[in-house]
C-alpha cells in the first residue's frame, strides 16, 4: 500500500482517458505548464537556482500548482514541477542550469574508455535517497492539490538523458552522441540500460509518493533514424513499459497510466503504439487523422498537439489550429482517444492570456 492517504480525487477526467473510457469532453494540459511564460513563477522563484527550486518541496509545489490555479477549470492535470537532468546528477554528474543558456555539464562523458564511465557503470545509485526531495514534493504537491486534478510524475528518456550527458547540453550537431552510437555501440547500450533501470524505480517511488500518472520524455528521439531508433531508443522506452507495472504491483501499488512522447520520431508512431504504453504524445510535426489511422484497433490514446508558435499568434490562428486539431483527432465521433495539449513545451513569452483562449476554444469547439 502507499504510505500516504490523499483527499479524494474530484476531477479524473483524464485518468479515464488515458484508460481509453469515453468521456465527456477531452483533458487538456500543457507540457512546461509552470514555467517562464508566467509572471508569477518569476516572482515565486526569485533569485533562486533552478535546480534550488526543484529541490525544495514548498516551492517545486508552489511552482506546480501556479498553472492549475491560474487557470482553474481549464488545466486537468498537474505535472510535478522537476526536471529530467535529475537522473544524471543523481549518478553523480553535475548539472548547472544556466540562465537563458539551458542545462550544462561541466564534465560531460567524454569515451567509454575514461574513468567517468567506467565508475558510472559500477557505482550503485541509489534513487530513493538520491531523489528524495522529489518523492517530498510529490507528496506535498498532492496535499496542496487537494484533488483538484491527477498529478504527473515523470522522467526522461534513457536516450534522451543520454544525450544530454554525452553533450554536456544543448546541441544541433549531436557530435559527440552520434559518436558514441556509431563507434561505441555495445557500451552506449549498456549505460542505455542501466539508465533505464534507473527511470522504473524512479517512476514506481514518485507513484509510491502520489504520482498519479506518469511521463517519459524522449525529446531527442527524432535525432536519431529509423534504424537507430530500433537500437537506442525503443527497447529502452519498452523495457520501461515493461518493467514499470511489474515493480508497482511488487511495491503493492496500483497501476497508473503510461505516457510516452518521443518527439520528432514521427516514422516510430506505429511501434510506439506496440509498446506497453496507455499514451502516446504526438508533436506537431503528426497530422491528427493520419495518426488516429495509425493507431487503429489497439487501445492507445494520443495526447497533442498544437505547434507551441501558434500561441504567438492571432486568436484567428488559435482558432483555426484548434478546430484542425479537434476535427482531426475526430473528436466529435470517438469521445475518446484524445488529451488536448500542445505539440511540444509551451515557450517562454506567450502570454498567458493567449493559452488561457487556445484552452476556452478546445471547450467551445469540443462542446
Ligand atoms: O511544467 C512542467 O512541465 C514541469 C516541469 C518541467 C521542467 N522541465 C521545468 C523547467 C518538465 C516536465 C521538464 C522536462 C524537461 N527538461 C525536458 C523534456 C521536455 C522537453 O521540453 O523536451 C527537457 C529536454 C529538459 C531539460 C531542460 N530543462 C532544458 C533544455 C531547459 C532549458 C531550456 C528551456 O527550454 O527552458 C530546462 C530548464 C527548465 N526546466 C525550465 C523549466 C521551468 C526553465 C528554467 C528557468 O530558466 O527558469
Amino acid at each position: 500500500m502507499a504510505d500516504h492517504s490523499f483527499p479524494p480525487l474530484q476531477n479524473d477526467l483524464i485518468l479515464r482517458t488515458a484508460w481509453g473510457q469515453t468521456v465527456e469532453r477531452p483533458p487538456i494540459w500543457v507540457m512546461r505548464q509552470a514555467g517562464r511564460y508566467l509572471p508569477e513563477y518569476h516572482e515565486a522563484k526569485g533569485g533562486r537556482d533552478f535546480f534550488e527550486c526543484c529541490r525544495d518541496p514548498e516551492v517545486a509545489s508552489t511552482l506546480t500548482l501556479q498553472p492549475i490555479e491560474r487557470y482553474a477549470g481549464f488545466v486537468d492535470a498537474a505535472i510535478i514541477f522537476s526536471d529530467i537532468l535529475v537522473i544524471p546528477q543523481a549518478m553523480g554528474m553535475t548539472v548547472e542550469m544556466v540562465d537563458k543558456k539551458g542545462p550544462h555539464f561541466p564534465d560531460p562523458l567524454r569515451t567509454p574508455q575514461d574513468k567517468q564511465y567506467i565508475e558510472l557503470m559500477q557505482r550503485k545509485v541509489d534513487v530513493a535517497k538520491e531523489l528524495d526531495y522529489v518523492y517530498k514534493a510529490i507528496t506535498l504537491t498532492r496535499k496542496k492539490l487537494n484533488g483538484r486534478v491527477p498529478l504527473f510524475g515523470f522522467t526522461g528518456a534513457p536516450w534522451t538523458l543520454l544525450c544530454y550527458m554525452v553533450e554536456g547540453g544543448g546541441t544541433k550537431l549531436f557530435k559527440e552522441i552520434k559518436t558514441w552510437i556509431y563507434k561505441y555501440p555495445e557500451e552506449t547500450k549498456a549505460l542505455l540500460q542501466k539508465i533505464t533501470e534507473l527511470c522504473v524505480e524512479y517512476l514506481a517511488l514518485q507513484v509510491k509518493a502520489g504520482a498519479q500518472i506518469v511521463q517519459v520524455f524522449d525529446s531527442w528521439a527524432g535525432e536519431l533514424s529509423p534504424a537507430s531508433f530500433k537500437k537506442f531508443s525503443e527497447p529502452y522506452l519498452a523495457y520501461i513499459a515493461k518493467h514499470l507495472p511489474i515493480r508497482l504491483e511488487e511495491l503493492g501499488l496500483e497501476q497508473v497510466p503510461m505516457v510516452v512522447f518521443p518527439k520528432g520520431a514521427w516514422f516510430a508512431l506505429d511501434a510506439c503504439c506496440d509498446m506497453g504504453y496507455q499514451v502516446v504524445g504526438l508533436d506537431w510535426t503528426h497530422d491528427p487523422a493520419e495518426s488516429v489511422k495509425t493507431v487503429g484497433d489497439r487501445p492507445v490514446v494520443l495526447q497533442g498537439n498544437a505547434d507551441p508558435g501558434v500561441l504567438y499568434g492571432t486568436h484567428e490562428s488559435i482558432t483555426e489550429v484548434v478546430s484542425e486539431m479537434v476535427k482531426g483527432f475526430g473528436w466529435a465521433d470517438r469521445k475518446k482517444g484524445w488529451i488536448a495539449n500542445l505539440g511540444h513545451g509551451i515557450t517562454p513569452f506567450v502570454k498567458p492570456d493567449d493559452l488561457k483562449f487556445y484552452f476556452e476554444e478546445i471547450h467551445r469547439l469540443t462542446k
